[in-house]
């Protein structure tokens, strides 16, 4: 009898001490894996109650991050009500004042509403039934001793089931990872605000290991085989477009995008070319720049800065350094190489080197073959393609906001350590960790 008088104290206590110890617990750490029919980026979260397993496109763009609520059940969700503080913190919306169905996820009173996109395939909204309510719930993620760390009060949006079309096979939603102040690491840091405001991504191109994302440490970020890679950055400034794409042509919001300051770019040591007054953010329009993006599989040129790159490739590529003769391209590539005649090196096929130099001449973004060239193997042809695609003369985000001249995409993220510190603005870059024999795919995960 006294056994049992006494376990249930026990018990809760022991609920308790679990609790706060894993509140206490950053870094969380969570897997990206690469899903290879889409070259989509897919990140682990952990939502609703009980806790159910989600995977989740990953934006390093987006403002705020969105589930299916088709099929969502959980004890512990909430509408977010209109005029609320909440509501208010969430700018401009729409009030979802009366829903004549039963009260689910997708239907309440007074409901702050969310408009949703999917960075993948443009919704057409007359096409898609149904309202996207805001929802508050439990999300988590798991941290460094393999458990997972809850976060109450998480705030996203629903998607009705229209909005996933175009993205990977078993993919809810999307992860929101941008520059707002309801992204996935904020809403961390507003939890756990005596933890570094930071988060780092290492994406992995292998089709079976994957990457990760690391939220609220300043390091070390081990990987195999004892590299500790938060030593091994540089750093460059972010940069506030104040033109984002909900911006309309009178009332500027500002962009949820990383922008960083690229100021030249060389081919084999060599100068390419360009308008340098389209690498700046034009403060009119919000066009210029240079983003990065997760949900771009190849970098992206404005037309004029493309042709000057790819004039200088193929310059350097043929000198007597490299001695390489193009071949009949297979899109979406336009230049191509015999694999046959591309010598293997630690850093991938050895082709000229691509240097990003960014506010300073001495801090420039490396890339290697590993993340220029894209190895295309089909019945008859094996080839090395430039992995770089040309965004036209005039790339826009919406109808009368500008786009940036330069989007640095997924593959060419690839085996790179980024470190976003939203502290201090500034973007902590490797360039490729092959050179110091690792990869995104051998960070060491608790083995719990
Ligand atoms: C919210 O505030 C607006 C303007 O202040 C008002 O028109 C609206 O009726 C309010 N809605 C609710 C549900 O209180
Ligand atoms: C949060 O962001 C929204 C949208 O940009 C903005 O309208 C709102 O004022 C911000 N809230 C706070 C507290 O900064
Ligand atoms: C909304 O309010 C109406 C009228 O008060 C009520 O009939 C309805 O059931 C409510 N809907 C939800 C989803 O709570
Ligand atoms: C450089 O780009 C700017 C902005 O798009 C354009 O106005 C200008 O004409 C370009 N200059 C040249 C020499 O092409
Ligand atoms: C360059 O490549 C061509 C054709 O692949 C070959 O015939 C030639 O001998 C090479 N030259 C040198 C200097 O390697």
């Amino acid at each position: 009898m006294l056994m049992a008088k006494l376990a249930v104290p026990l018990l809760s206590l022991f609920f308790f001490l679990s609790f706060i110890s894993s509140q206490a617990a950053l870094p969380l750490q969570t897997p990206i894996q690469k899903d290879h029919s889409t070259s989509q980026y897919v990140i682990t979260a952990y939502l609703q109650t009980p806790l159910k397993l989600t995977k989740l496109l990953l934006d390093l763009g987006a403002t705020f991050t969105w589930v299916n609520c088709d099929d969502y059940t959980s004890l512990t969700y909430q509408h977010v009500p209109c005029n609320s503080s909440i509501a208010n913190l969430l700018g401009a919306y729409t009030c979802l004042d009366l829903c004549d169905g039963p009260p689910s996820p997708n239907c309440g009173n007074n409901s702050f509403l969310f408009l949703p996109d999917n960075p993948i395939k443009p919704v057409d909204y007359r096409k898609v039934d149904g309202l996207n309510t805001a929802l508050i719930d439990s999300f988590a993620l798991p941290n460094t001793q393999g458990s997972l760390t809850l976060i109450n009060n998480f705030i996203f949006s629903c998607a009705r089931t229209g909005f996933l079309k175009g993205l990977a096979k078993g993919v809810t939603g999307l992860a929101a990872l941008g520059d707002s102040n309801i992204s996935i690491p904020i809403q961390i840091n507003k939890v756990f605000s005596s933890s570094p405001n930071c988060f780092a991504i290492c994406l992995s191109g292998s089709k079976s290991q994957p990457g990760v994302a690391l939220f609220g440490s300043n390091g070390p970020y081990n990987f195999l085989p004892g590299i500790d890679l938060s030593k091994a950055l540089l750093y460059t400034p972010l940069i506030l477009n104040p033109f984002g794409k909900d911006s309309e042509p009178d009332k500027p919001t500002p962009s949820s995008e990383y922008y960083i300051g690229l100021t030249s770019m060389k081919v084999n040591g060599k100068m390419v070319a360009l308008n340098r007054s389209l690498l700046a953010i034009n403060g009119k329009t919000g066009s210029g720049g240079t983003k990065i993006s997760t949900v771009v599989p190849y970098t992206k040129l404005q037309s004029s800065i493309y042709k000057a790159f790819i004039l200088a490739f193929l310059k350097e590529a043929v000198s007597s350094a490299f001695n390489l003769t193009t071949t009949k391209p297979v899109k979406p590539f336009s230049v191509c190489y015999p694999a046959s005649a591309v010598k293997n090196t630690q850093m991938g096929p050895a082709v000229p080197i691509i240097d990003l130099v960014l506010d300073r001449p001495d801090v420039v973004w490396k890339i290697f073959g590993s993340n220029s060239m894209v190895r295309i193997t089909k019945k008859t042809v094996d080839l090395w393609c430039l992995g770089f695609m040309d965004a036209g003369v005039n790339p826009m985000v919406s109808n009368w906001i500008g786009g940036p001249s330069i989007v640095i995409g997924g593959y060419q993220l690839e085996d790179n350590m980024l470190k976003f510190d939203l502290q201090s603005k500034k973007l902590g870059f490797s360039s490729s960790i092959l050179s110091v024999g690792t990869n995104c795919a051998k960070f060491k995960f608790s083995t719990k």
